[in-house]
């Protein structure tokens, strides 16, 4: 565990800015380590199996525990708050967190990141509990990879139960997630989009990343962004558009018949680090500053130890005032084949 800094008392609403002088702006929950896909390049079965150990739920952070420190991150300037797992709509009365979340002053934007399976029983009750959006994975409409992607698991049919369900309850702008991989599904992508344009829901391709040690990445697998604009564009024209927000994740184009929007996350090809204001929390209650981090801030034992609100916000804003990571920028120079770096799982620190 890392060594506790001395405590300094913040004045409340102090906006803490990284060495890169990045604010904090977002912050990713994982509510939930298990899920209920093994996607290869997320949680390859091979090491994700049946005794595999997962957190027992006292090890979890309760609900109590993640809206205290979401309200403290707020309080240091963290405005959007995603919540993802693993599986988020695995953790029990997950529509009671968002409302906790929602109440928070200064959180303007909830949305959950999900694999889609249960949503169809959730999303009325998310929307009622106030959650705003809803981002779906769904790598490809083909029912046959899209099992394959999902190491065996995924019913393509409720998937798309799930993204109606979630239209009809107002849980918009709907965004699918879509990892491409080449050889897989990267022969897919067009039907993809045909399936959705028109319907409002933004389509996003997500470059296939070295996230975590077990995915078996490897730099030929990624298919680059622009290789996929070039090919959809040929079919239906498109037009850059600005950035919803500063750091936006996702370069956003739109369809010049009007049919709306498709987005490229191009982590590999163009790393997006300088705009980065994303802090994650994992399940048990550890703070990282970066999706490809090695180690982070325990803030769970301080929780459990009884810190003041003084204390837990003095260690989050230290922790990103000295916060350098730009991982995807220095991706080629990090990683060598001999070398390989011990990286946090996707599943656990959150996509
Ligand atoms: P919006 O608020 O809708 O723009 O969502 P978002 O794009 O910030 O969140 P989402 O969970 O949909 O992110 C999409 C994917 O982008 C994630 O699943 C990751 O694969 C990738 N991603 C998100 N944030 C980061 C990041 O900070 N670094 C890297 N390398 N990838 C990220
Ligand atoms: N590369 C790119 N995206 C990934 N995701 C999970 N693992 C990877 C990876 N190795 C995406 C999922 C989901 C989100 C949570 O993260 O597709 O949309
Ligand atoms: Fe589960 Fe999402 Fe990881 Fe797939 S990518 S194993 S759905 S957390
Ligand atoms: Fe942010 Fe790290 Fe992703 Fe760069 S690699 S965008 S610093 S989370």
């Amino acid at each position: 565990m890392p060594e506790r800094t001395p405590i300094l008392t913040l004045p409340v609403h102090s906006r803490p800015r990284d060495t890169l002088n990045r604010p904090l702006h977002d912050l990713r929950i994982s509510v939930m380590d298990r899920c209920n896909f093994r996607c290869p390049y997320c949680m390859p079965r091979e090491t994700f199996h049946e005794h595999y150990r997962f957190l027992k739920s006292t090890e979890r952070l309760s609900f109590e525990e993640i809206t205290r420190l979401t309200r403290l991150f707020a309080q240091l300037g963290v405005k959007k708050v995603r919540l993802t797992g693993g599986e988020p709509l695995l953790r029990a009365n997950i529509s009671e967190l968002v409302g906790e979340l929602t109440a928070i002053e200064g959180v303007q934007d909830v949305a959950l990141t999900t694999n889609g399976v249960l949503l169809a029983q959730h999303a009325a009750e998310l929307k009622a509990n106030g959650l705003h959006r809803i981002t779906v994975s769904l790598d490809t409409l083909d029912a046959e990879i899209f099992k394959q992607m999902s190491g065996g698991f995924a019913e393509r049919d409720r998937v798309l139960e799930g993204i109606r369900a979630a239209q009809d309850a107002g849980l918009t702008p709907i965004k699918i997630n879509s990892v491409v991989e080449r050889g897989l599904n990267d022969h897919t992508v067009l039907d993809l989009i045909e399936y959705f344009r028109g319907s409002g829901v933004i389509v996003r391709f997500i470059e296939y990343m070295d996230v975590g040690t077990r995915n078996h990445w490897s730099r030929e697998r990624v298919v680059a962004s622009r290789e996929l604009l070039d090919l959809i564009g040929a079919r239906w024209p498109l037009h850059a558009v600005e950035e919803n927000y500063h750091g936006e994740v996702a370069e956003r184009y739109a369809f010049d018949d009007g049919a709306g929007e498709v987005g490229f996350i191009s982590s590999v090809t163009n790393p997006f680090c300088g705009s980065c204001t994303r802090a994650r929390l994992s399940s048990e209650g550890v703070f990282y500053t970066c999706l490809f981090a090695r180690s982070g801030l325990d803030l769970r034992a301080p929780l459990r130890d009884g810190a003041s609100d003084d204390e837990l916000r003095t260690l989050i804003s230290d922790t990103w005032t000295r916060r350098g990571d730009r991982y995807s920028e220095l991706r080629s120079s990090l990683q060598t084949a001999e070398q390989p770096l011990r990286k946090i799982e996707m599943y656990y620190i959150g996509g």
